[in-house]
């Protein structure tokens, strides 16, 4: 059974990935936060009651990490950055109904709820694990105070998950060779006891729910394999003072895992919504808890599907397994209702590079605002850049070419004209009827847009307003208005009052995505009223019969401006290299691991089968964020390996670079690829080994 297509009259909620509070937002951020408000907005327009809403994630290592090297109490530290993107997000017109935060009275409530009931009910257990512990502080190590190897892919992996490799989450205990990043001593693993969700137990409604799960491909596409597989039960505490406490006797010393507060503010933030509005505006519980109690423990009934609210989650793509695999069993384990859709979206890069935070290869929320642009440029170019899957590049130069095409010379240059001339002749909208022609164009751009909201086809949901004014230019142009006033004053009265009737379906129809610039054309139409409130139907209502003069929606971006911008990026991208090359003596003092203890024999060595090669072809995958398909010769064969090196190396560069391979590694499998061998590689910046002279492809290394 399939769910009813949105808009439903059910009460929605659209969620955003709650941003750590931890460092200054970037353009990478503020994709996720305007994909959620764009849709919120989408949803409301075709008229689905939407509360959007989010908070800041207040805990975890890192946050305590860095809160220590200033100084700080963790809370005010994480408090400081909240308050911050409290102000930032409006900024750029991203409007949450609620944002909280997990520290708030409200999440620690909720949570603790939440773990009291998986209690209650069977799912939690303790279990003794070994945990990574640093001799010299004598101290545990939990998530980011341990680096090593990932279990899984091999990659470097840092604390809880797999970061440059797999991407998997890794539990306590899994990383290999774990190293102490307080100390930058290797790590001992000692036992501890903790608390775990039983995940098993959600198996099997798991593999039904990821066939109901709506949103993008890659979602409910990703996880699979983990909910098909062997389900790794879940560590739900850590041996840490900052976060929420474990709500169990005798555990004092643990608090709850970051993952388990973090997903439960999207209820808590609903919560307090509905304390705000009042439940007779909007009620949380009909969206995350219908039936009350009575789903509690109960085998999920296909009659739910429809009796619940249509829950929206809008999401890094990092952060998959979370939000399909963890999150749907921590709803199910509470009896709450099961997240409709997830929208995962891919990644920003910067001018054709991985977006860099330390190497300040990024462009930032402040920087961007101090450049004057709208924010609903931004907006725009970012929501429009690449579908929602799929990575977007900034850059300054590709802005200003889409903003001067797509909404100067396109969007804004249809507006304008239209308004002027029927300023200039008629006052305002002329006395005649919409032509069929252009009643159609409209009513099928209605259709378009909400068809794209009710398949989350987010580019597609933003693009209908330019391409109406696409239309609109290319119909102006056609039957020539100005030739027609003295001639046929019927017909020009009628061709205006058709591209009067476009523009104003261009304001409700570009209204998510550019919220003040549509309210900016709403007024020059002369209407009253907001556009947020006016319905699809007002696309093809008359507008008023009098306005005054019109005013450039958009204006133009000059060369020397993107210059100074490109100019100042790349400046600071070389500074942040400096800086690295300079400390580098200091730098690399630091991070350098020790030398292994442990000798090895010369038979040891020799089992390592190290060849020279050359990669041949090199492609970066898709959907993963440092992963890159190469095809290497090593003279006897070929073969294909998967290395952690995108966003390092630029593909086209790599063929015909010679390279040193690992050639008897185990295979494994990595985003769908075989990877046969491994190439070896210095750093962080995965400086690729090659040889000094020309050897011959397969010799040997020795
Ligand atoms: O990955 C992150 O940035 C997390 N702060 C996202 C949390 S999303 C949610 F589930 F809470
Ligand atoms: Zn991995």
């Amino acid at each position: 059974m399939s769910r009813d297509t949105l808009p439903t009259d059910n009460p929605a909620v659209v969620t955003v990935g709650l941003p750590y509070a931890n460092g200054d937002l970037h353009v990478g951020h503020l994709r996720g936060y305007v994909s959620g408000d764009v849709y919120a907005r989408a949803l409301r327009r075709v008229g689905q009651q939407t509360a959007f809403v989010c908070g800041s994630d207040m805990h975890g290592t890192p946050i305590a990490v860095n809160a220590a090297e200033e100084g700080v109490d963790p809370e005010s530290f994480a408090l400081e950055y909240h308050e911050l993107y409290e102000r930032t997000f409006p900024q750029f017109n991203v409007e949450f109904d609620n944002y909280g935060h997990t520290h708030d009275e409200t999440n620690t409530e909720t949570t603790r709820e939440f773990v009291r009931t998986w209690v209650e009910q069977g799912h939690v257990f303790e279990k003794e694990i070994q945990v990574a512990w640093d001799t010299e502080e004598d101290q545990p190590l939990p998530d980011r105070f341990v680096e090593g190897t990932c279990p899984y892919c091999g990659e470097h992996a840092r604390g809880d998950e797999c970061d440059e490799g797999c991407q998997r989450h890794l539990e306590p205990g899994e990383i290999e060779d774990p190293v102490s990043t307080i100390t930058g001593n290797p790590a001992e693993y000692r036992r501890r006891e903790h608390e775990f969700l039983r995940l098993s137990d959600f198996q099997d409604y798991l593999q039904h729910f990821i066939d109901r799960l709506e949103g993008t491909e890659n979602a409910s596409n990703q996880p699979r394999e983990w909910i098909e597989g062997e389900l790794q039960d879940l560590c739900i505490t850590r041996d840490m003072d900052w976060g929420i406490d474990y709500p169990g006797e005798g555990e004092e010393d643990l608090v709850l895992y970051v993952w388990v507060d973090a997903p439960i503010e999207y209820v808590s933030s609903t919560k307090q919504y509905t304390e705000r509005v009042g439940a007779d505006e909007y009620d949380w519980e009909e969206v995350w808890k219908p039936g009350g109690e009575e789903r509690l423990g109960a085998e999920w009934d296909e009659s739910w599907d429809d009796e619940t609210g249509e829950i929206i989650h809008v999401i890094g793509r990092d952060i998959i397994q979370h939000h399909t695999v963890f999150w749907p069993a921590m709803l199910r384990g509470a009896g709450y209702a099961e997240p409709r859709a997830v929208l995962a979206t891919g990644f920003v890069g910067i001018d054709g590079k991985a977006l860099s935070t330390s190497r300040n290869r990024a462009v930032w929320a402040d920087e961007y605002l101090e450049t004057g642009f709208h924010p609903d440029l931004f907006r725009y170019y970012i929501t429009t850049g690449s579908g929602l899957e799929t990575d977007v590049d900034f850059s300054w130069d590709r802005f200003a070419e889409r903003v001067n095409g797509e909404l100067v010379g396109n969007l804004g240059n249809f507006c304008y004209r239209a308004l002027l001339f029927a300023h200039r002749n008629y006052d305002g909208t002329p006395d005649a009827d919409v032509s069929e022609e252009v009643a159609e164009r409209i009513t099928g751009a209605v259709e378009e847009f909400e068809a794209a909201v009710g398949e989350y086809r987010l580019r597609d949901v933003a693009d209908v307003a330019v391409d109406l004014a696409d239309f609109g230019n290319e119909y102006i142009q056609r039957n020539e208005p100005w030739n027609l006033v003295d001639d046929d004053p019927d017909r020009a009265a009628q061709v205006i009052r058709d591209c009067v009737q476009l523009t104003k379906a261009c304001a409700v129809l570009m209204q998510p995505v550019l919220p003040e610039k549509a309210a900016d054309l709403w007024d020059q139409l002369g209407e009253t009223g907001s556009v947020d409130d006016a319905t699809q139907a007002a696309a093809l209502d008359a507008p008023p019969a009098d306005f005054g003069e019109p005013s450039e929606l958009f204006t133009k971006i000059e060369d020397e401006e993107v210059e100074e911008l490109n100019e100042t990026l790349r400046e600071r991208v070389a500074a942040a290299s400096e800086d690295e090359d300079d400390d580098g003596d200091e730098a690399e003092s630091v991070d350098l691991e020790p030398l292994a203890e442990e000798r090895i024999g010369f038979e040891d060595f020799q089992a390592v089968d190290i060849r020279v090669g050359e990669i041949t072809a090199a492609e970066p995958i898709e959907d993963s964020d440092n992963l890159m398909r190469l095809e290497v010769d090593i003279g006897v064969e070929q073969r294909q390996v998967v290395a952690g090196i995108k966003g390092l190396h630029d593909a086209e560069d790599l063929p015909g670079t010679r390279c040193v391979l690992l050639a008897n590694m185990e295979k494994a499998e990595l985003f769908g690829y075989e990877s046969n061998g491994m190439i070896l590689a210095a750093g962080e910046d995965a400086d690729l080994l090659t040889t000094h002279a020309d050897a011959p492809l397969g010799t040997k290394i020795r």
